[in-house]
């Protein structure tokens, strides 16, 4: 039997990382999977994290299971921070999941039970592994335009035309806040236009969420969303908690699920718990229970927020000093969109062979459209970096 299986391509960004481990120089640089790492080059587990975990190991009591759903505390808390109460309560189903990405294939999963012909629209281009999962699942797949190379922004214009196409009934995928692999995002004005324009054609939006706060703040980040979720009958939302509580491996994600009324959300409800039942029964609970803590407590929520807030500085500082160092290094503007992208990643808009030069030639590890993790770099590696793309210019 096995011997049928044919070979499987290699994530290309989990690729790097292994690639980037064999590398023997000790000047290389990863700039490939989206991990934060502070200006040590740590990937630190954050202080109320660290707290939460001491006060966990002192106060439970039992592992026994918790519910097909995951700790309700756990769905109430992350409802809450995600959707700030504008979407009531009798219209949300939820169910925790291992990370975003269980969330995402939870969410295409319910997407192929309710509507088998419909169509998932994907922004071009987006994280490789929506496609993938798309695709495994055999789901209808389109194409929306989303970045311009020329600008380092949003083809607005493109996407629009695209989206006006989109038929009753399809699922729009659109990056909450953050776009990953591009780091050019749409403004609130621009957000309501896309929600006016797929309200029009009967769309159901699938906001992916998996970098709130990484980008202009906690708030801020969960604007769009709760503009989505506000506006249409239907909605997935699939949130991770990966970046924001620094929680990567403890895999903690959530599928929210905006039903019409509370009739309908119960069936949403009872369908969400069965996908749970049949893909691993109960989803991962530590790091969900981690969370919880963090949510729930005063201090501790203070103390992570004050945190997330500073690796958000952080890179923010980190784009302005790279979009310096690159005008100075080239002599000219091409790359001052660095500093206006937000979220984790921007794209360079280099050619294949330029990134695979930066590999070879000076240890510098991105993925190969160009992407960067800006949580990569720190003050010494920034010149370096600049200098290089300088060089293979
Ligand atoms: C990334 O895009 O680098 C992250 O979301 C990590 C992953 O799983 O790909």
């Amino acid at each position: 039997m096995l011997e049928a299986l044919k070979a499987q391509p290699q994530d290309k960004i989990l690729q790097l990382i292994a690639m980037f481990r064999e590398d023997k120089r000790t000047d290389k640089i990863d700039l490939g999977v989206g991990v934060y790492k502070d200006p040590t080059g740590l990937t630190p587990v954050m202080r109320a994290v660290k707290a939460a975990e001491k006060r966990l190991w002192e106060v439970e009591t039992t592992k026994t299971y918790t519910a097909l759903a995951g700790e309700p505390a756990y769905n109430t808390a992350m409802r809450a921070m995600i959707l700030n109460g504008v979407v009531a309560a009798d219209r949300l189903a939820s169910i925790s999941t291992p990370g975003g990405t269980g969330a995402i294939r939870q969410a295409l999963e319910l997407v192929k039970m309710a509507a088998p012909g419909a169509t998932v629209w994907l922004s071009a281009p987006t994280w490789p592994n929506h496609p993938s999962i798309v695709k495994f699942l055999g789901i209808p797949m389109a194409e929306y335009r989303y970045f311009d190379a020329a600008s380092g922004g949003v083809d607005f214009d493109g996407l629009m035309a695209d989206l006006g196409t989109v038929k009753p009934g399809d699922v729009v995928l659109l990056h909450g806040c953050c776009h990953n692999p591009t780091g050019a995002n749409l403004d609130l004005a621009q957000w309501a236009k896309v929600c006016d324009l797929l309200a029009q054609r009967g769309a159901i939006p699938l906001v992916d969420l998996a970098y709130q706060g990484f980008g202009d703040g906690l708030e801020a980040d969960a604007e769009a969303t709760r503009m989505v979720a506000a506006r249409f009958p239907e909605v997935l939302i699939a949130a991770s908690c990966s970046k924001n509580f620094g929680i990567y491996r403890e895999r903690t994600g959530i599928l929210i699920a905006i039903s019409r009324d509370a009739a309908a959300t119960a069936i949403t409800q009872g369908n969400l718990n069965f996908l749970n039942r049949q893909n691993y029964s109960f989803p991962p609970d530590h790091g969900a229970r981690l969370v919880t803590m963090i949510l729930e407590d005063d201090a501790l929520r203070a103390d992570w927020q004050a945190e997330l807030e500073e690796v958000r500085l952080n890179m923010l500082t980190l784009r302005q000093s790279l979009a310096d160092a690159l005008r100075a290094e080239t002599n000219s503007d091409r790359f001052d969109f660095v500093a206006r992208h937000r979220g984790m990643f921007s794209r360079l808009g280099l050619t294949e062979a330029q990134v695979n030069r930066l590999r070879d030639e000076f240890g510098i590890y991105m993925v190969g459209d160009s992407r960067i993790n800006i949580a990569g770099l720190n003050a010494k590696t920034v010149p370096v970096l600049a200098r290089a793309v300088a060089a293979v210019l």
